[in-house]
């Protein structure tokens, strides 16, 4: 239960559960209704969604519905939304967030990310990126003044657009959301987001919806058979026993509360085992050619 987790201080002084619930490629009412139940039974207090994943107003209303019977309210649940790469730009920006306040039906969000360092409709190279990315990050830095979003951050950052943020803002980002598991480690980007406060997150820890094989990696599965823990357990606690936060995405009961159980240690050696598994693959979108 997310009770017997930590919970990760951000760099603006609140508290964030290490375990959140993703929620890419899960849409319909019906569907997400059942899943944020599901979630909020298992002790899920964390909730990730964005504009392009087309699922905030359903979402919104699963959780004022379904908020009461489990006797919580708004303030004991994290929220984070992402700006949708076709919303770069001073105005753009600030109008995206509005509208993802108003599409999730709430008066401030936990974490705003910019979801992509490119801009939509301009090529990877252009220098142009740069530019309108950090009218972007001003825009919401002035929300994030104002109170309506209590945390802003990135996603998909590498150091290079870190270090260019950091040039000119004058909010540092809580948080950086990257694709992190023992197939893509990001070591020195890690290292990078400790060293200067920034809280690294994981997504695809399982390696996505549409892959299997770090979940069928021999190592994996070995401590997990060895602990009698799932393959998912494992990888989601390699990452979560280094300080980094997950976000599990599932549609099935079963496998919602099992990836949220993670209270068990790894030893040094799987730590370790994990960490040097020499397949290297990247399962989601690149940001590495983004200027
Ligand atoms: N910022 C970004 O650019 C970005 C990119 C990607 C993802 N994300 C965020 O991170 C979240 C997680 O990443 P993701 O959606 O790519 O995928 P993921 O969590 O790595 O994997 C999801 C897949 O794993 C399966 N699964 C879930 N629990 C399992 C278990 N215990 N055992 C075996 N299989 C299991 C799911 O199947 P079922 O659903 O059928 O159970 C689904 O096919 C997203 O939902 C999103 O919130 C952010």
């Amino acid at each position: 239960m997310a009770g017997s987790l930590p919970s990760v201080t951000l760099n603006t002084g609140r508290l964030m559960p290490i375990v959140g619930f993703g929620t890419f490629q899960i849409v319909g009412r019906s569907q997400i209704f059942r899943v944020v139940d599901a979630a909020l039974a298992s002790g899920y207090r964390s909730f990730d969604t964005a504009a392009v994943y087309g699922n905030e107003e359903d979402i919104g209303e699963a959780l004022r519905e379904l908020l009461p019977k489990y006797g919580l309210t708004r303030n004991d649940i994290f929220l984070t939304s992402k700006l949708a790469p076709s919303d770069h730009g001073k105005n753009a920006a600030e109008r995206a967030a509005r509208d993802s306040l108003s599409r999730l039906g709430v008066s401030y969000l936990d974490m705003y990310l910019v979801h992509w360092p490119g801009v939509a409709g301009i090529p990877m190279e252009s220098s142009r990126n740069l530019q309108i990315r950090t009218e972007t990050w001003n825009a919401l830095s002035a929300l994030y003044k104002q109170g309506i979003l209590r945390g802003i951050g990135v996603s998909n950052y590498t150091v290079k657009h870190l270090e260019e943020l950091f040039a000119s803002c004058e909010v540092k980002p809580a948080i950086n959301q990257v694709e992190f598991h023992p197939h893509f480690q990001q070591k020195e980007l890690f290292k990078f987001c400790e060293a200067h406060g920034i809280h690294l997150q994981a997504y695809s820890s399982l390696g996505g919806s549409h892959n299997r094989s770090l979940v069928q990696d021999p190592v994996v599965t070995s401590i997990s058979q060895r602990l009698g823990k799932s393959p998912a357990q494992v990888l989601l606690r390699w990452a979560v026993q280094q300080g980094v936060g997950v976000l599990p995405k599932s549609v099935t009961p079963n496998r919602i509360a099992e990836n949220i159980k993670l209270n068990f240690p790894l030893s040094e050696a799987d730590m370790m085992a994990l960490a040097s598994i020499k397949r290297v693959e990247k399962y989601a979108w690149n940001p590495a050619r983004v200027a």
